[in-house]
């Protein structure tokens, strides 16, 4: 006998009309401080168990988008920092289309957050500090996966990965990091803050950079901080 599961009925509460996000709990009128502000209440909440998971969406040149979830690995006034192998898809997409879209989503605190914008890769000396940071086995990992790449079955990666263990046994010697692997930075346009309510009335925020000779609205759209703009849209 099959029981189905009743996914149409599937719902949780989010925060009650206590607990609302608004303009008055901005941290600032840009959004990297407001990032961080979330993403500390992210990593000081126990039930949150990997604060700097994300997915990162990047799309090819016919438009095709795709998505998969990545470490974030720092951020600055430039950007949004993570790293991956350049021969991956995603580094196909980007190398193609180099704007891609970064979510948040830390679900015990029904708080998102959407980042959006261009694609750089970061600097060899960049790349190379942060690979030389990681544990020994991520970076023998890294040297013998070509990340995407079609292989014949799991035994080829683990005999790969057991040559590599070998070839840098001695643990004085570092492992090299390869040429193939490194870092990006997303630049944001768009950075929108977004928190959950039970009545689906949810709270967005959004910051964003203005449309080049755009006029503004001043009902919905307000000046912020360092060329930001930022609005309440719709839930
Ligand atoms: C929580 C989580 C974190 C991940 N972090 C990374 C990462 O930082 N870098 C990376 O290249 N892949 C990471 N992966 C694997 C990616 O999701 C993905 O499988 C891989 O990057 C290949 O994606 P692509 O073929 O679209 O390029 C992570 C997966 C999960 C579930």
């Amino acid at each position: 006998m099959t029981s189905e599961r009743d996914i149409a009925a599937m719902r949780v509460p989010y925060n009650d009309d206590n607990s609302v996000f608004t303009e008055s709990d901005l941290v600032s009128m840009e959004p990297f401080a407001n990032f961080r502000h979330w993403f500390e209440q992210a990593c000081q909440s126990k039930s949150v168990v990997e604060p700097n998971a994300m997915s990162l969406a990047t799309a090819s040149k016919e438009g095709r988008p795709s998505t998969r979830m990545l470490l974030l690995k720092g951020f600055d006034e430039r950007g949004f920092k993570f790293f991956t192998n350049y021969n991956s898809r995603k580094s196909h997409d980007l190398d193609e289309n180099p704007y891609a879209s970064m979510m948040f989503y830390w679900d015990t605190l029904k708080k998102m957050v959407r980042i959006e914008g261009s694609v750089e890769k970061l600097s060899e000396e960049e790349s190379s500090e942060y690979f030389q940071s990681r544990p020994r086995c991520s970076q023998i990992s890294a040297s013998v996966s070509q990340q995407s790449s079609t292989i014949p079955n799991r035994e080829a990666l683990r005999n790969d990965y057991e040559a590599a263990l070998k070839k840098y046994e001695d643990e004085s010697i570092p492992v090299p990091k390869p040429e193939s692997w490194g870092g990006y930075v997303l630049k944001p346009e768009r950075v929108e803050f977004w928190q959950g309510q039970t009545t689906r009335l949810h709270d967005r925020i959004v910051f964003r950079k203005p449309a080049q000779g755009e006029t503004i609205d001043p009902s919905v759209t307000h000046q912020g901080d360092n060329g930001w703009l930022y609005e309440r849209l719709a839930p």
